[in-house]
């Protein structure tokens, strides 16, 4: 049986399988199994709270699944899927509720992997958060997938991710008469890529983060590796590492620094890796971000991600 027969049979059966995607590896059930979905939650240690992203091979899967698929919604899928975008659009009634945490509004994206795409082709949707335990660093690449999860998930290898973080995800909501985009989560697509991509098919449209008003998975503390990072803005490393020394009440005896670099696409491609690579031989993780990481838009995302991560700040 090939690789992919097995996690389509798996699946079926209400297992779970890791499948590798653009962004990072996901923890896939099928949607159409409740014992699938639980699984997740439970091999994960995921609160119900926090919904799960349903992935499609086909933008016409993805509208099936909704109540209100908007010509934004439209563009935007055209645009960028299969790629790292996630929509949110309303959830047809029959959805199971285990997958929306209860909320009216589904999350769904169309990723760029040629194994998990054929994957998809037998199935309605699979939903898929990231493949590690709750809280921690995101896999990018088969290995990291078993360091997280252990021998008992089977894991489509699909070598390693080329975004290296999670989606964009972005919702399509009215104003008053008006549709605005609002992304809530920072990715590969910057707002203004977004803005730009529907300007360009005649549908001008504000775009603009925002706190989701009701989803999550917005804690503040997120993709943590098993040592601090440490960062570091407008100081020197030894200030940084005095000043966390006293706040954690840790001293800092292997500490290492992680070099953000200057191209933002190559430094979300290894960072997760990174944290991962510096952690077992260290005791914490500096990083020190320019001025250029803080203000350039397509530093955005990683600054998200690295900002979750940290233990400390100053
Ligand atoms: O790149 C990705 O998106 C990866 C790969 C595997 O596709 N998946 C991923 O899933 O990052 P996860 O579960 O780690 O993050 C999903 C996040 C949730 O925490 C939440 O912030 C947002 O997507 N989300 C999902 N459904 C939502 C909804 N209905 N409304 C608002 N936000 C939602
Ligand atoms: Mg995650």
């Amino acid at each position: 049986m090939s690789q992919i027969d097995e996690a389509r049979s798996r699946l079926l059966k209400g297992d779970v399988v890791a499948i590798p995607t653009e962004t990072v590896y996901g923890l896939a059930a099928d949607i159409a199994s409740e014992a699938g979905l639980r699984r997740v939650f439970a091999v994960k240690e995921r609160p119900f709270f926090d919904p799960l992203i349903v992935h499609v091979d086909h933008v016409d899967k993805a509208k099936a699944l909704t109540g209100q698929w908007t010509e934004i919604h439209q563009a935007l899928a055209n645009a960028c899927w299969p790629g790292p975008l996630t929509l949110i659009a309303p959830k047809l009634p029959n959805l199971n509720p285990l997958i929306t945490s209860g909320l009216t509004d589904v999350g769904l994206r169309c990723p760029r992997h040629p194994l998990t795409l054929e994957l998809l082709k037998g199935f309605e949707g699979l939903a898929a958060p990231s493949a590690n335990k709750f809280g921690r660093t995101s896999p990018t690449c088969a290995e990291h997938v078993q360091q997280e999860l252990g021998a008992e998930v089977l894991i489509l290898d699909g070598g390693p991710c080329q975004v290296g973080i999670e989606s964009t995800v972005a919702a399509v909501v009215k104003e008053g008469q008006r549709w605005k985009v609002l992304v809530y989560r920072p990715g590969f697509y910057t707002a203004a890529a977004l803005h730009d991509l529907l300007e360009n098919v005649g549908l001008p449209t504000e775009t603009s983060y925002a706190q989701s008003p009701v989803a999550p998975g917005q804690l503040e503390h997120h993709y943590m590796p098993s040592i601090p990072v440490l960062v570091g803005e407008k100081v020197t490393t030894p200030e940084l590492l005095s000043a966390a020394t006293k706040k954690l009440k840790k001293n800092f005896l292997r500490p290492t620094q992680l070099h953000l670099g200057e191209d933002a696409t190559l430094a979300a491609r290894t960072f997760y890796q990174s944290l991962r690579d510096l952690s077992p031989d260290h005791d914490a993780i500096v990083v020190m971000v320019s001025e250029l990481h803080r203000k350039d838009e397509s530093w955005r995302a990683l600054m998200n991600r690295l900002f979750k991560a940290a233990s400390f700040r100053l």
